[in-house]
C-alpha cells in the first residue's frame, strides 16, 4: 500500500502545488503518492497559479495538470503526513478535528529543515515575481529531507 503526503497551504494554487510536484519528484511513485489541498475554498478546481507552474517548468517540472481543492475531515484517515506551509495553515488545519491521532500527523514543513523553529514558507500570491523562485529553493531544500526520511522509513 501507497504511503500518502498531503501539502497544505492557504489557497492550494501557489506553494502547495509546489510542493506537491517537488516531493513527488523525489519519491518513487509506486511506492508514495503526494498530493495537495488548500484551507480555503477560492479556488477549487483551479489549476495552480501561472507563476507556480512558470517556475516549476523553469525547474523542468510539470504542475500544470494539477486542481485545487480544499482539505476535508476525510483527508486525516487518507494521509500519513500532512505538512503545512505556514504558522496559519496549521491552527486551521488543527481546527478540522479534536482527535489527537489526527493532530499527530500534521506539522509545520519547514521544521523538518529548522526544527521546532516553526518558519513559514512566505505566501508569494500579493507579493514579488521572485518570491515563487525563493519558495522554491525552500521547499526543494525541504523536500529533499523529507524524501530521505520517507524512503528510509517506508523501505
Ligand atoms: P497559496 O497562496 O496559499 O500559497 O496558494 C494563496 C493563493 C490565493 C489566495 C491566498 C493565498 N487567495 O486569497 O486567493
Amino acid at each position: 500500500m501507497s504511503v500518502k503526503i498531503l501539502m497544505v497551504c492557504l489557497g492550494n494554487i501557489c506553494r502547495s502545488p509546489l510542493a506537491e510536484g517537488i516531493l513527488a519528484s523525489k519519491l518513487p511513485a509506486n511506492k508514495f503518492t503526494v498530493d495537495s489541498a488548500g484551507t480555503g475554498s477560492w479556488h477549487i478546481g483551479h489549476a495552480p497559479d501561472a507563476r507556480s507552474i512558470a517556475t516549476a517548468k523553469n525547474n523542468n517540472l510539470d504542475i500544470s495538470n494539477q486542481k485545487g481543492r480544499q482539505i476535508e475531515e476525510a483527508d486525516f484517515d487518507k494521509y500519513d503526513y500532512i505538512y503545512v506551509m505556514d504558522t496559519s495553515n496549521y491552527s486551521d488545519v488543527l481546527e478540522l478535528t479534536d482527535n489527537p491521532e489526527h493532530h499527530a500527523k500534521v506539522q509545520i514543513i519547514l521544521n523538518e529543515l529548522y526544527p521546532n523553529e516553526n518558519v513559514d514558507v512566505p505566501d508569494p500570491y500579493f507579493g514579488m515575481a521572485n518570491g515563487f523562485e525563493i519558495v522554491y529553493g525552500m521547499l526543494d531544500e525541504v523536500c529533499d529531507i523529507i524524501a530521505n526520511k520517507l524512503i528510509a522509513k517506508h523501505s
